[in-house]
């Protein structure tokens, strides 16, 4: 495969599939660049035909930040920054069924997440994407203004604690209870995207528990206001898997959301997750 490029939206809000690129091959840092440049452009890109192993998309992730080991789902055994996302036949909950940013709940949360699918069911199991910027665009000005005066307490413990969705209710995956205090961080509910100035909504349902300073039933309101708000279609994109198919969306402006309609099949994909430089995690923090 050469390694040129060719980029073509899926929908109007965000996502777009590139072609003519082998990711298992070491890239040039002009095409590396290129991604970026569709990453942030697009906020969710997809790759189709890929065969890659661990190490390989290790390698691919490593370009574009350092890895996040996730602090409560274990991975590979060999290559602790991949974590497998296994729904086996048998089981009744599907690992990121819910809207969410994966791991808004840390102080410094992911820019990135590369996720390949190796197993996909016959039908279904596919992942919606909702763009936080068009969420964001479509407010009154007197919203985005109240919006950008406020920032929301973001924590692990709904999802990740013994009581909560994830520890309980899977079987095939090595999820940790995050026993005890698993830490609330605070970050502003619009974020600027450091590298296109563009504006985002920066909560989501799965991990903010409440607006900063306020009590968690004076939040709701609003909260579940913007919830609503963000997951309205024309903000998303939809990406229907193969064997062999990437996708790679921005934290920092995308929510995503895996669909559990495929019971009694299998679905099989590895993430790695990419972490801010340390000097654009200064820029974020700076900006709180
Ligand atoms: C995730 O939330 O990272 C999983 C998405 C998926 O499996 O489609």
């Amino acid at each position: 495969m050469s390694q040129t490029l060719t980029v073509r939206r899926v929908a109007g809000a965000l996502g777009a599939e590139i072609s003519g690129l082998d990711l298992a091959r070491p890239l040039t840092d002009a095409v590396v660049a290129a991604i970026r440049q569709a990453l942030v452009e697009h906020q969710v890109i997809f790759f189709r035909d890929q065969d890659l192993t661990p190490a390989q998309q290790t390698a691919f992730g490593a370009r574009f930040g350092p890895l996040n080991i996730h602090p409560y789902v274990a991975g590979m055994a060999d290559h602790p920054e991949v974590m497998e996302i296994i729904k086996e036949p048998s089981d009744k909950i599907n690992f990121g069924g819910g809207w969410h940013s994966d791991m808004s709940f840390l102080q410094t949360p992911a820019i990135g997440s590369i996720l390949y699918a190796l197993e996909v069911p016959q039908y279904g199991g596919d992942t919606l994407f909702a763009s936080q910027a068009a969420a964001y665009d479509a407010l009154s000005d007197g919203l985005k203004a109240t919006l950008e005066r406020l920032s929301a307490v973001h924590s692990a413990a709904r999802e990740y604690s013994a009581q909560g969705h994830s520890a309980q209710k899977r079987s095939s995956m090595s999820v940790a209870e995050a026993d005890g205090y698993v830490g609330e961080f605070i970050h502003p509910m619009v974020l600027t995207h450091p590298e296109t100035g563009r504006k985002a909504l920066y909560v989501n349902p799965a991990f903010t528990l409440r607006i900063d300073g306020w009590k968690t039933s004076e939040s709701k309101a609003l909260l579940d206001y913007l919830f609503n708000h963000c997951r309205y279609e024309a903000f998303t994109c939809r990406f229907t898997w193969a064997k062999g198919s990437v996708a790679f969306w921005d934290n920092r402006s995308v929510w995503h959301f895996a669909l559990n309609d495929y019971p009694g099949q299998r679905r099989h994909m590895r993430r790695v997750t990419v972490d801010p430089w340390p000097e654009m995690a200064r820029v974020a923090a700076a900006a709180e």
